[in-house]
């Protein structure tokens, strides 16, 4: 089953994908995540994404592609995966389609998990972030079982860099010059599912099982 997750940054994509990623059992494939991780690691290619990321824009088509092209090629994504934050842009899209296309493969579901621009500005100030193991948290919505460490690897949990009020109204502009127009790409494909993303996430989870077991 190949999964990918569309919607507005802060729609929760990544909060699904986990829960995905944990019921199916395939691997939870984020490119924001890789990216931050090389950040941490002080990696050449996470001092390049971090001068985008900070600012909110998006890392170049020719950074992302390779990077998610040599994730989903590795020997756990062979029954599937579920991408978050990929693909973002039409070119990437194309690029993805191709290479599932040259293996006779395809994305099973592109599921769109929509929130209101309003909500979203809300949700971002709360979260926090483990930047080793990916998890997320909310102060109010999910919040760890210690204050400011992540349950699943104890390493300390941060507002991310780019969750300020202005970045987030900056990825949001991006998000439907760029990235909306991806709806009506699926769309055409006949995969395209949209979920509402302002109820409860085990609401929307509930939906989305529905969608992937119908
Ligand atoms: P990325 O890491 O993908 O960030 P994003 O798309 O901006 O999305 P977020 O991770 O902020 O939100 P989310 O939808 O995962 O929501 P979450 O589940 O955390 O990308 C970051 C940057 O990397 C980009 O800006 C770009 O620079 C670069 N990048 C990454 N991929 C790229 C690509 N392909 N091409 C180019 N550049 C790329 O939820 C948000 C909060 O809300 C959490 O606190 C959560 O607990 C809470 N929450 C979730 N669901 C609910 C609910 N139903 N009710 C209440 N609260 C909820
Ligand atoms: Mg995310």
């Amino acid at each position: 089953m190949k999964i990918i997750m569309l919607g507005a940054p802060g729609a929760g994509k990544g909060t699904q994908a986990k829960m995905i990623a944990d019921k199916y059992g395939i691997p939870h494939v984020s490119t924001g995540d890789i990216f931050r991780a090389n950040i941490k690691n002080g990696t050449q290619l996470g001092m390049e994404a971090k001068q985008y990321m900070d600012k909110g824009l998006l890392v170049p088509d020719e950074l992302t592609v390779k990077i998610l092209l040599d994730r989903v090629a590795q020997d756990d994504c062979k029954n599937g995966y579920v991408l978050d934050g990929f693909p973002r842009t039409i070119p990437q899209a194309e690029v993805l389609d191709k290479a599932l296309g040259e293996l006779g493969e395809k994305i099973d579901y592109a599921i769109d998990v929509d929130v209101p621009d309003e909500n979203i500005v809300k949700r971002m100030g709360g979260r926090r972030a483990c930047l080793s193991c990916g998890a997320t948290y909310h102060i109010e919505h999910v919040p760890p079982k210690k204050e400011g460490i992540c349950d699943v690897c104890g390493q300390e949990l941060v507002l991310r860099d780019d969750d300020k009020p202005e970045t987030v109204q900056n990825r949001l502009n991006v998000y439907h010059e760029q990235t909306q127009p991806l709806i009506e790409f699926y769309q055409a494909k006949g995969v395209l599912k949209t979920v509402d993303g302002t109820r409860d996430m085990k609401d929307v989870f509930a939906a989305i099982t529905a969608i992937l077991e119908a």
